[in-house]
C-alpha cells in the first residue's frame, strides 16, 4: 500500500514541470536584446514608482503622488527615440496593454487628486479601486506575454 502510494506521489511530482510547461499559454513576444534590456528596466521602474506612489499616498504628498502616477506608468519608453523604435516590436495585445495601463494611471492620479481635496471615506475607497484598476493591467499583461 504505501509502495503504491509512493509510486503515485513519485509520478506526480515528475510530471509536474511537464504539466507546469503545458499550462504556460503566454505568447512569447519577440525583441531584440537591447530592447529587452530597456523594457525591463522600465518593468523595474514601474514597482518602483507603484511603491512610491503608495508611500506618498500614506504621508499625504498627494501632488507628488498623482504626478509621478500620470508621467511614469505606461509599457512603452519615455524616450520618444526609443518609443518609435519599440512599437516597431508591440503586438496589438502589448499596444492595447499600453493604452489601459496609461488610462488607469490617468484614473489613479484623478482619484488621488480627488481623495487630497474631500478627504472622505468615499474617496479613499475610490482610491482603493483606481489602485487595483492600475495593477490589473499589469497582472493581466504578465499573464499573457514573456520575452521567452
Ligand atoms: C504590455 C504588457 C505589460 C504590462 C502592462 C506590464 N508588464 Fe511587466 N513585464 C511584461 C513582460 C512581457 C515581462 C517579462 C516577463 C517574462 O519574460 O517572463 C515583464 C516583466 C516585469 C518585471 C520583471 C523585470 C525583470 O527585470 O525581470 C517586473 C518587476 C514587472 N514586469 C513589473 C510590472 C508592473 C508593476 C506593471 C504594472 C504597473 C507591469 N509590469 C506592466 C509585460 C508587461
Amino acid at each position: 500500500m504505501r509502495k503504491a502510494m509512493l509510486t503515485v506521489c513519485v509520478g506526480v511530482l515528475a510530471a509536474m514541470p511537464l504539466a507546469v510547461r503545458a499550462q504556460d499559454i503566454r505568447e512569447v513576444v519577440a525583441m531584440p536584446p537591447g530592447i529587452q534590456h530597456d523594457m525591463l528596466i522600465g518593468m523595474r521602474d514601474h514597482l518602483i514608482v507603484l511603491d512610491t506612489i503608495l508611500s506618498h499616498i500614506a504621508t499625504e504628498r498627494y501632488n507628488e503622488a498623482a504626478a509621478l502616477a500620470e508621467t511614469r506608468l505606461r509599457a512603452s519608453p519615455f524616450d520618444p527615440a526609443k518609443e518609435a523604435t519599440f512599437s516597431a516590436y508591440m503586438t496589438p495585445d502589448w499596444k492595447e496593454a499600453d493604452a489601459a495601463l496609461r488610462q488607469s494611471a490617468q484614473g489613479l492620479a484623478a482619484a488621488i487628486r480627488k481623495l487630497d481635496s474631500d478627504r472622505s471615506f468615499a474617496a479613499s475607497k475610490a482610491l482603493a479601486g483606481a489602485i487595483s484598476n492600475v495593477t490589473v493591467v499589469c497582472v493581466s499583461c504578465h499573464a499573457r506575454n514573456r520575452l521567452r
